[in-house]
């Protein structure tokens, strides 16, 4: 909601709210003479300018979003007691979608994967799912995090992108080899953000008002239908209109024309888990539909653009770890590592005091033992600010037990999971491959990773990533070596296939 009034022929005001004098002209001694220091209003422009940007998010950088609604219009209250989920119930919402690498002026059609944050404010608090575009993710051990995302940005001595960077971290950890698969398809340059589907990607858990827990995994379908631009169109697009899809989705929400996503999850039950056939808290990993079906939860429309793109995008503030009754984490580490690391990174992005506001601001009473920071704008007024407390103030006081909790047991190790039977790498990419893309879809695939390999990889990265497509499919990893070697490969598409 705006609060400067815009009253006709009224002039502006200072941030004191006293008359401006002027917006044009700076106070001098004569019309040619210095400007003096106590020309406030002038000061206060200058250094206000100085101070108008926060650090942007690092990573997801660049990216936008809009308003909307998400209902429940099936029955799911079996899996899980969150209000939001519960049949009938209708949760303001907001999205933010973005790419990975680039920053906040760069390109949203560069090749990349796409961020599809959803905070909803629920009832019982926001609820936030913060995924991507594709199920599934590079790494599983949030260790192995801020190298990956290094390694994708820019190169310390001459600042530039780097396939040789990427393709080594690449074939180093050879658990990335999924999430490249999708990046280098046609889904790492979608068309635009309505037209992708959105996903959980983790496994999280659901809890019913029975205390049973499941481990279930989000899909948002676009209701648009995917769609995709060829390396061509996104090279030209990203010249032509760096803000195409920032464009794209604010141009179609004005003109009506709204975007939609049903919403339908996996769920395994509770004890499955312990002996499915791989690990199913594994990132890397998509479950089979066969195994466990998609069941509708319900529908996500975007209404209503941001009247400001600074307050209401850039100071959203999305983190898994705001989960509400019902809905709780895995034992997925890399979820345990995010849990932490978001409200941490808008802490000092945003400021201590981010979540009082208005875009982030829940829309139930809040009661919490945070207390003062910089601009502490929320407060309790003379509430004691302890707990225990003898003077009426409520506060927590949970022990034993947690209904959203899992057994954990061992020794403290420094490890990877656990291995089980169908733990392997290259399986799944190559089922993606093989079994889910045609033809043309493999043949765009090999010109699109030779591309980015001819563009600067060098040995003994370039024969790594040869090995690396052998193993996720022998004939594409041949085709790709081939085109590489004869050097007939196309032009590199734009973004992370550029050197
Ligand atoms: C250990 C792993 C990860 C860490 C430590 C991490 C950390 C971060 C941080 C610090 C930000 C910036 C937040 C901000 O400034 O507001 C961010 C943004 C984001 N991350 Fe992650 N991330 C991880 C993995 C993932 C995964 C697996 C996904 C998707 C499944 C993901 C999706 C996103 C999205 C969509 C954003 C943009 C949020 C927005 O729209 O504001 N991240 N990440």
């Amino acid at each position: 909601m705006a609060n400067n009034t815009n009253e006709p022929g009224q002039g502006s005001t200072t941030g004191a709210g006293a008359p401006a004098v002027s917006d044009r002209n700076s106070l001098t001694v004569g019309p040619d003479g210095p400007i003096v220091l106590h020309d406030v209003h002038f000061l206060e422009q200058m250094a206000h300018f100085n101070r108008e940007k926060v650090p942007e998010r690092q990573p997801h950088a660049k990216g936008s979003g809009a308003f909307g609604v998400f209902e429940t219009t099936e029955d799911v209250s079996a899996y899980t007691k969150a209000a939001l989920f519960q049949k009938g119930c209708k949760t303001e919402m907001l999205a933010r979608f973005s790419t990975v690498a680039g920053e906040a002026g760069s390109p949203d059609t560069w090749r990349d994967v796409r961020g599809f944050s959803l905070k909803f404010y629920t009832s019982e608090g926001n609820y936030d799912l913060v995924g991507n575009n594709t199920p599934i993710f590079f790494v599983r051990d949030p260790m192995k995090f801020p190298h990956f995302i290094r390694s994708q940005k820019r190169l310390p001595d001459s600042g530039l992108r780097d396939n040789h960077m990427q393709w080594d971290f690449w074939t180093l950890n050879p658990e990335t080899a999924h999430q490249v698969t999708y990046l280098m398809g046609d889904r790492g340059l979608p068309r635009t953000w309505r037209h992708m589907n959105g996903y959980g990607s983790h496994t999280y858990m659901w809890v019913n008002a029975k205390g049973e827990r499941f481990w279930v995994k989000y899909h948002f379908h676009t209701n648009q239908g995917m769609e995709f631009f060829t390396n061509d169109e996104a090279k030209a697009m990203a010249g032509a209109d760096a803000d195409f899809h920032r464009r794209d989705l604010f141009d179609a929400i004005a003109r009506g024309d709204l975007p939609s996503w049903t919403l339908s999850v996996q769920v395994m039950p509770y004890e499955d888990a312990k002996t499915y056939r791989f690990n199913p808290f594994d990132l890397t990993k998509t479950w089979p539909h066969s195994d466990y079906p998609l069941i509708r939860v319900g529908t996500m429309t975007l209404n209503r653009n941001p009247e400001n793109f600074f307050a209401q995008i850039e100071q959203a503030a999305f983190s898994p770890g705001n989960v509400v009754p019902g809905i709780g984490l895995s034992p997925d580490k890399m979820l345990l590592g995010r849990a932490f690391a978001y409200n941490d990174a808008q802490r000092y992005r945003i400021g201590p005091n981010f979540h009082q506001l208005p875009v982030n601001k829940p829309r139930c009473p809040v009661n919490t033992y945070m207390f003062d920071g910089h601009m502490a704008y929320e407060h309790s007024g003379n509430q004691p600010v302890y707990a225990p407390n003898s003077q009426g103030r409520s506060w927590s006081d949970a022990t034993g037990a947690v209904d959203d909790g899992w057994e954990a047991d061992g020794a403290l190790v420094r490890s990877a999971y656990t291995l089980r039977a169908d733990d392997d790498d290259f399986m799944q990419p190559g089922i993606l491959v093989r079994e889910v893309f045609d033809e043309a879809q493999r043949a765009r695939l090999v010109e699109t990773v030779a591309g980015a390999l001819l563009g600067g990889v060098r040995s003994p990265v370039l024969e790594r990533a040869f090995e690396y497509w052998k193993n996720i499919d022998p004939d594409v990893g041949r085709r790709i070596e081939e085109r590489v070697r004869s050097g007939t490969a196309p032009e590199p598409a734009a973004g992370m296939s550029e050197a």
